[in-house]
């Protein structure tokens, strides 16, 4: 949630500064905007583009910082874009995160007789890094970020200091990655692909004097702390679109691979065991605990409902799920014999991000399900297993969301194997995750009756999905998707549930997508669907191949291959994601960048 991203080095800085901030866009597209050394910030409102176009000439200097705006405390307009300037004009700060005293810090500066020109808490950081500087741009940034309680990702550079960057972090990632011609900070190592793969992730807590040929760390005490460049693993074609015109449609179609790629080197297929390195360590503990507690946010808190499901029906282990966000009331929260298992995308979700450390505070064990390697959970956390999905760009989760499902599987036969699961039920799940890539490979390979049944549905305004056990989950998922890229009203409901008030919405115009695999809930669900087509509700059923009566029931079906029941949801959910995504297209949407939207959620 808004990126940041900072260069300086021996290359003319504006056309670097762009360049980053396309590759964070996705964190945020309200506005962007640039500042270099020497000259006025360059803003814009809306995405990279506005302001691209708005740099009609060459903007000269080699350190800049640059900003793309997710909008918290202002409306998205020009002046309460990044970079924000202090009282001189001469110092600018870029900003992700929340000043949570921004309202009394700010009263402070105004009797000081300080004109503030935006609406937002950043604009206080930087006017307050304006009032501590006495020609030292690190200990001014030290001295105001001392009197700031909230979360912050700022990188601040000057006139003064025109080959420097202060960067300092508290909640908000920050990276700095060190090339040959210079060094650059970005809130995503991804941004950083195209420069170098040599990256220094700061902690919380520490802060950072960057110039073209060094870096320099410091706790905010002021100690100089020793941090040595760890790589980065992804290569930058994986944050290309190679071909496709949307990144959402790459996404899905990279699905076969990226199972693949979750799976490689974990599976003991012969033994119906699972290797999952990252928890070796504390299985034995693990195995000890009571519950589990899943937290997430979105999509993963979704895909935590499916784990819950496969972690108590096939491995006994007793799960709770909860959002990230509202994890911490819980007044349960301090038994001692949970372990907390955070599922994140982007491991920087600040709601599962404060899960986890409530979860720490109280003594409890926390893991991890995270996709972006070396991100604050998957550091925080004692524990873990990494996705290995790929860089996930369009803001809507596809691929990240289908890998959270196979490392829930493979947690599953994991612990499952521990406790009470046989060899041959691993066994079984196992051979049917090998098959996996190769059956959605062929079944990805024609996609025009979903294309056909989109045209369709992109008329409606509303929509009701239903499902029951592993798909009451993927009906909300379903539900989150449609909404996300599409922006029809829709709402999902665990199928037996619609008849206690939901029903009294659907009528002729009001369709429900039920999603009835031929699988143990199937009949129960039949009958649901019968009590929709009786309030003459159009109806789309999701069903298994080679299922034979839905056809003469409802308006229309779509097939899915059958696999292992556990597994079912990983296939079943993949035709949503690309009704979702081409009814975007029909509405001519921006399903990579919805409206509102960000991909990475660093405020609580
Ligand atoms: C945002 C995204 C969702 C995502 C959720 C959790 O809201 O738009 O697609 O599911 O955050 O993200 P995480 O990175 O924690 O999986």
């Amino acid at each position: 949630m808004c990126g940041i991203f900072g260069y300086t080095g021996q290359r003319t800085a504006a056309p670097i500064l762009l360049e980053g901030l396309r590759t964070l866009e996705y964190r945020g597209y309200d506005s962007a905007g640039i500042f270099v050394p020497g000259h006025t910030p360059i803003k814009a409102v809306g995405p990279i583009d506005n302001l691209a176009n708005k740099i009609t000439g060459p903007i000269s200097g080699t350190t800049g910082i640059a900003h793309t705006r997710w909008a918290t405390h202002g409306s998205p307009t020009e002046a309460n874009a990044h970079p924000h300037l202090d009282m001189s004009g001469t110092i600018a700060v870029a900003h992700n995160g929340i000043i949570e005293n921004f309202r009394e810090l700010k009263d402070g500066l105004v009797t000081q007789g300080i004109e503030f020109t935006s609406e937002t808490d950043s604009e206080v950081l930087a006017k307050l890094i304006g009032t501590q500087y006495r020609g030292d741009l690190l200990k001014a940034v030290q001295a105001a970020l001392s009197l700031v309680r909230g979360t912050y990702g700022i990188i601040v550079t000057s006139n003064h200091h025109p080959n420097e960057i202060v960067t300092a972090r508290l909640g908000s990632p920050i990276v700095i990655g060190v090339a040959k011609d210079g060094n650059l900070i970005s809130s995503d190592s991804s941004a950083l692909l195209s420069y170098t793969k040599d990256v220094v992730y700061l902690e919380d807590g520490e802060c950072a004097v960057v110039s073209k040929e060094a870096y320099e760390v410091f706790n905010l005490r002021g100690d100089k702390l020793s941090r040595k460049t760890e790589k980065i693993e992804i290569e930058a074609s994986a944050v290309q679109k190679k071909g496709y015109e949307h990144f959402m449609l790459k996404e899905i179609m990279e699905i076969p691979e990226v199972i693949r790629d979750t799976v490689r080197g974990r599976l003991l297929a012969d033994k119906g065991q699972v290797k999952l390195g990252g928890i070796e360590s504390v299985m034995q503990d693990l195995l000890k605990k009571d519950r589990l507690v899943i937290v997430g946010c979105g999509s993963a808190y979704f895909a935590g409902q499916v784990g819950q499901l496969m972690l108590e029906e096939y491995a006994g282990v007793p799960v709770d799920v909860e959002l990230g966000s509202e994890y911490r009331y819980k007044r349960n929260l301090a038994d001692k014999n949970t372990a907390v298992l955070a599922v994140s995308q982007s491991g920087e979700t600040a709601d599962t991000l404060a899960s986890v450390r409530a979860g720490k505070e109280k003594g409890l064990m926390t893991l991890g399900i995270v996709n972006a390697v070396g991100s604050t959970i998957a550091r925080e956390t004692d524990a873990g297993v990494y996705n290995h999905a790929g860089p996930e760009i369009a803001v809507a989760s596809t691929k990240a969301f289908i890998s959270q499902l196979v490392v829930l599987t493979l947690l599953t036969v994991a612990l499952g194997r521990e406790k009470e699961m046989t060899a041959e039920a691993g066994q079984k799940i196992l051979r049917g995750l090998i098959e996996l890539p190769d059956i959605i490979k062929e079944y990805l390979t024609d996609t025009s009756d979903i294309k056909k049944i989109a045209k369709k549905y992109a008329e409606y305004q509303n929509c009701m999905f239903i499902g029951r056990k592993y798909h009451a989950p993927i009906a909300s998922e379903a539900s989150l998707k449609l909404k996300e890229v599409t922006y029809t009203h829709s709402d999902a409901y665990a199928a037996g549930e619609l008849k206690h008030g939901s029903i009294a919405m659907l009528d002729k115009n009001f369709p429900v997508i039920a999603i009835a695999p031929e699988d143990d809930v199937y009949e129960k669900m039949v009958s649901n669907i019968e009590e929709v087509k009786a309030r003459q509700a159009p109806v789309l059923a999701i069903t298994t191949a080679g299922e034979t009566h839905l056809d003469t029931l409802v308006d229309n079906v779509l097939y899915v291959p059958k696999v292992h029941s556990v597994l079912q949801p990983i296939v079943s959910v993949i035709p949503f994601q690309l009704l979702s995504y081409y009814i975007g297209v029909e509405k001519g949407l921006n399903v990579d960048r919805p409206r509102n939207l960000a991909k990475s959620v660093t405020v609580e």
